[in-house]
């Protein structure tokens, strides 16, 4: 598994107006479609690409396209949705799944109420949205869904994560598959109601609520 934070000032600065309380639905929303955009751009460094001929007005020229299949892009539902159009503003041509997930806010299990991905994810590429990345047992419940319909290249793209989810994801896929999270913040902890701290709140409900 590999961690990847990112380290740059403007991704710093919209996260800082996200996690501000006083951030409203609408900008909040619009703020997690820009940080997305700007998180992909380096979630996909590793998209599959082929060459392809192409003429330029000038000349022939060997280019560089997506290779087949198309990627796949699973927001984990409700909150991972706000983070879907953005996704698919650097990836027009993804196919996308969708997964359903909510948190018991007491026992931190998780528990699946949709399941709408592809059939078969033998040889995709998936990227899995999520803003918050906070015990790892939603991510972790994705992950396996995935697994079961034949990935094995997962890219998760966070907001804000925590380590003990982070360990928890490191801990787990060791050895079964290749996850990769991308996350705007590695923040401090989860408290004992396991939010993140400083964390953001609950996502879902500063975007939809
Ligand atoms: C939040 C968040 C993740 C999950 C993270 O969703 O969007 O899906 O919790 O927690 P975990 O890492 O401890 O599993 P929530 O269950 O609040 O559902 P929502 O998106 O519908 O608000």
């Amino acid at each position: 598994m590999r961690l990847h934070v990112a380290d740059h000032p403007l991704i710093a600065h919209k996260l800082s107006v996200l996690r501000d309380q006083s951030t409203d639905s609408a900008r909040f929303r619009q703020l997690t479609e820009e940080l997305v955009m700007l998180l992909a751009y380096e979630a996909t460094r590793s998209v599959a690409v082929e060459d392809k001929e192409i003429s330029t007005p000038v000349t022939t020229f060997t280019g560089t396209r997506l290779a087949a299949p198309r990627p796949v892009v699973v927001p984990i539902l409700r909150a991972g949705l706000g983070m879907l159009d953005g996704m698919l503003r650097i990836l027009p041509t993804a196919e996308v799944g969708f997964l359903g997930m909510v948190r018991n806010e007491e026992t931190f299990e998780p528990s699946a109420y949709a399941d709408r991905l592809p059939d078969d994810l033998s040889g995709r590429q998936i990227f899995v949205v999520d803003p918050m990345l906070a015990t790892g047992g939603t991510l972790a419940m994705a992950v396996d869904f995935l697994l079961a319909r034949g990935a094995r290249d997962v890219t998760a793209v966070c907001l804000v994560s925590a380590p003990e989810g982070v360990e928890r994801i490191e801990k787990d896929y060791a050895e079964s598959a290749n996850v990769e999270i991308y996350t705007a913040a590695l923040d401090e902890k989860l408290n004992d109601k396991g939010y993140i701290v400083p964390g953001l709140g609950d996502a879902g409900d500063r975007m939809y609520g």
